[in-house]
């Protein structure tokens, strides 16, 4: 119990220096549990100046409190330093022994942080850090929302701003299936489980009730078996998403929420909160029409137009070999078509934030739990013009 206790603590500790950029401040375990650095692994990997000692005595003697106190000091403040102090002439290191299961063990994923390859980064530099935006990624039901919305996060995460990914999809929770490390937390974890319902019933504790996924990337959203009807219409509405947004919104660079079109229906309060929508579209002509169906089925008239005002276009499972009346069915006839009437209150042609290929590899992100703008520089600058877009907002 009390293991679990000082896991959470030490979790709640690293999740606030790092949401309050407070990186400097050294963190050292001592304890005799020699699992520890198995079972601190997410708050190692995600906080570099957190080291832990193993000591074998039952209680730590001042000696040992002095020794570590003194190599905290030291410049070299990262794990690997711990460990060398653990190993400095203590024949019981922890150290262990190299398994041949190892090789058969998925590897550590090492991403790259901060980390941009492009020359995206001055424009991104450009809108500037103070930034802070409310930005909905939508669409039909199946075109790629959940996978845009988690690569553009990562994306805004990775260049260094600080986002807040909203599962409002509570249907399909799809969130679970690419973060993996929220999914297996919640399936322990009653509080995260329910961190949608919890972080908007009391959105000023966002470090206590959102997961925090890794470095400034946190994400709420409902885990598989949460399934409290009074709950969800208590605090699964408009006014308290308005709440939540208002809030926050100062806290975060970008809150980024996944809303299908058809839940504009329930959340049209909220609309006007939101600075623009991603809508997502895939260049074939049943993705059109069921997208301007979505809005007619869901909306009035009025905030049809404000949703059409408000959007770009994301062409996703982009396919170029797709023709629209003999011509090639590019990103920009995407938006023409959407504009040209067949919906009275959309007529407005907007702009095309981006476009993702298809691509028959998708969902080994999902496998292997690592989002596309983490394995090649093309993925990173799709997602990445993406987010620069849709940043930008309209006007
Ligand atoms: N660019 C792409 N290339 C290939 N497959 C894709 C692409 N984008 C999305 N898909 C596939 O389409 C399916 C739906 O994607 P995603 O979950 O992102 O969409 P969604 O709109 O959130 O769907 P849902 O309505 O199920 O929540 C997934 O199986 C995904 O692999
Ligand atoms: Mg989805």
């Amino acid at each position: 119990m009390r293991t679990e206790q000082n896991k959470n603590d030490l979790n709640d500790l690293v999740n606030w220096l790092i949401a309050n950029r407070r990186l400097d401040v050294k963190i050292l375990v001592l304890t005799r549990n020699f699992k520890q650095e198995a079972e601190l692994e997410s708050a190692i990997n995600r906080y570099s100046n957190l080291q832990i000692k193993i000591c074998e005595y039952i209680r730590i003697p001042p000696a040992v409190f002095r020794e570590a106190v003194e190599h905290l000091s030291d410049s070299k403040s990262s794990v690997e330093t711990a460990r060398s102090l653990e190993n400095k002439g203590n024949k019981s290191s922890t150290e262990k022994k190299g398994s041949f299961l190892d090789r058969f063990k998925p590897k550590p994923k090492s991403l790259p942080e901060f980390q941009a390859t492009d020359n995206l980064t001055k424009e991104l530099d450009k809108v500037s850090r103070g930034i802070s935006r409310i930005v909905a990624i939508t669409g039909h039901r199946g075109c790629g929302i959940t996978s845009t919305t988690i690569n553009v996060a990562s994306e805004a995460s990775k260049r260094g701003l600080s986002v807040l990914v909203l599962d409002m999809d509570i249907e399909y929770r799809s969130t679970n299936m690419y973060f993996s490390s929220f999914h297996e937390r919640s399936k322990r974890d009653e509080g995260i489980n329910a961190s949608l319902i919890r972080t908007l019933a009391r959105p000023q504790d966002y470090m206590t009730t959102a997961f925090h996924v890794k470095d400034n990337l946190w994400m709420a959203g409902l885990g598989y078996s949460f399934t409290d009807p009074r709950l969800i219409e208590q605090f699964y509405n408009s006014s308290k998403l308005v709440g939540l947004v208002s809030l926050l919104r100062n806290k975060f660079n970008l809150i980024l929420l996944d809303m299908p079109l058809h839940l504009l229906e329930k959340f049209g309060d909220v609309m006007i909160h939101i600075d623009s929508f991603g809508m997502c579209i895939p260049n074939n002509l049943y993705s059109v029409l069921s997208t301007l169906k979505n809005v007619e089925g869901t909306l009035d008239k009025e905030k049809a137009a404000y949703l059409n005002a408000k959007s770009k276009v994301i062409v996703t499972k982009y396919n170029d070999r797709s023709r629209f009346q003999g011509d090639i069915f590019t990103p920009d006839r995407v938006s023409e078509i959407m504009a040209s009437g067949l919906l009275e209150s959309f007529t407005y042609e907007m702009k095309v934030a981006g476009y993702v290929s298809y691509n028959n590899d998708f969902d080994s992100q999902i496998e292997s739990d690592v989002p596309l703008v983490y394995t090649g520089t093309d993925h990173e600058r799709t997602y990445g013009n993406i987010l620069l877009r849709l940043l930008e907002g309209v006007s």
